[in-house]
């Protein structure tokens, strides 16, 4: 299906996959976007912790009744950075498989890794038909665009179709008829490839300034790919207060905090690394180094 965003795949989901009192396993941490929608509907998260593998599988079970679905982000997993190996993709699976549970792939911005080869994605690896499989437009071109798509199991499509009908009909024709245009003759491939190599000089650039200026007060999370880089604060420093400090220079932090369920989280910041070119970036966390020095004498 075509849609307009992730965002209204997951709001779908949310109409269609689940009843509300359902449970549904997400990322501890995860992506916000994904839990308010499938809180909207009115379901039960269980929240699975992430290692440096990607979510641990064998976590996903709960006790208050069976996992309906489960939310994974596996090319780079949001916000920490982290790939799901190949071993916890085939345990999802196994799953899957086992309980008759879903698995939902949100697999934004897999066109962008740097780092050793893409694993194939669940989808990739489902041999029957488990996986509702997430990519986006929006990430890869420009987030006006409002172009996303969902791979669906052959039994899903019907109510799928039918819910998005009555939602909104369907995505604009003629920004899909330029889009269509734009991959045929090979510019999406180049434009893919050419964006791959910058935002890949971005990324580290980005974190050998952040190792330089930065270090004293968060260790850095080299991601294999996507767009943004996790930064732990290191013991001692309050998230929060980091935020003020650096609002005051002019820079404005996405924090890692909010994005825990359960209270109980790392504190941190989520950077997005790709917009500024490597001077405007290291100029910023010169910047944001001095200031928290003055704070934290
Ligand atoms: C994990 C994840 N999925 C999806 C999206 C967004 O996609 P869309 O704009 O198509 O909803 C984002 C955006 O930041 C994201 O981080």
């Amino acid at each position: 299906m075509i849609l307009t965003s992730s965002q209204q795949a997951l709001n779908l989901m949310g109409t269609v996959l689940v009843d509300p009192g359902d449970i549904i396993a997400v990322e501890n941490p995860g992506y916000h976007g994904a839990k308010l929608a499938f809180l909207a509907a009115g379901v039960f998260l269980k929240p699975v912790a992430v290692d440096v593998d990607g979510i641990i599988v064998s976590d996903i079970e709960d006790s208050r009744g069976p996992v309906h679905a489960v939310y994974v982000t596996p090319s780079h997993q949001y916000p920490t950075g982290v790939t799901l190996n190949l071993a916890r993709r085939l345990a999802l699976l196994d799953w899957a498989q086992r309980t008759g549970g879903w698995i939902i792939e949100d697999d934004y911005d897999s066109e962008y890794r740097y780092d050793g080869r893409p694993l194939a994605s669940i989808q990739g690896l489902d041999r029957a038909g488990h996986v509702l499989y997430l990519g986006t437009f929006n990430k890869m071109l420009f987030p006006s665009l409002r172009l996303a798509y969902l791979v669906l199991p052959k039994q899903l499509v019907r109510p799928f179709v039918a819910a998005r009908t009555l939602l909104d009909g369907q995505s604009p024709l003629i920004a899909q008829a330029v889009l269509h245009e734009f991959i045929r003759e090979g510019h999406f491939t180049a434009h893919i490839r050419r964006m791959r190599q910058l935002y890949h000089a971005r990324r580290n650039s980005f974190i050998s300034a952040a190792e330089k200026h930065l270090s004293p007060y968060v260790e850095v999370a080299v991601p294999a790919g996507g767009l943004s880089i996790a930064c732990y604060l290191r013991d001692g420093l309050d998230e929060g207060r980091t935020v003020e400090i650096a609002k005051s220079v002019g820079i404005e932090l996405s924090t890692l905090r909010r994005l825990y369920l359960g209270g109980q989280g790392r504190q941190g910041w989520l950077l997005g690394f790709a917009a500024l070119s490597p001077d405007a970036a290291a100029r910023a966390m010169q910047k944001l180094s001095y200031a928290l020095s003055n704070e934290c004498k």
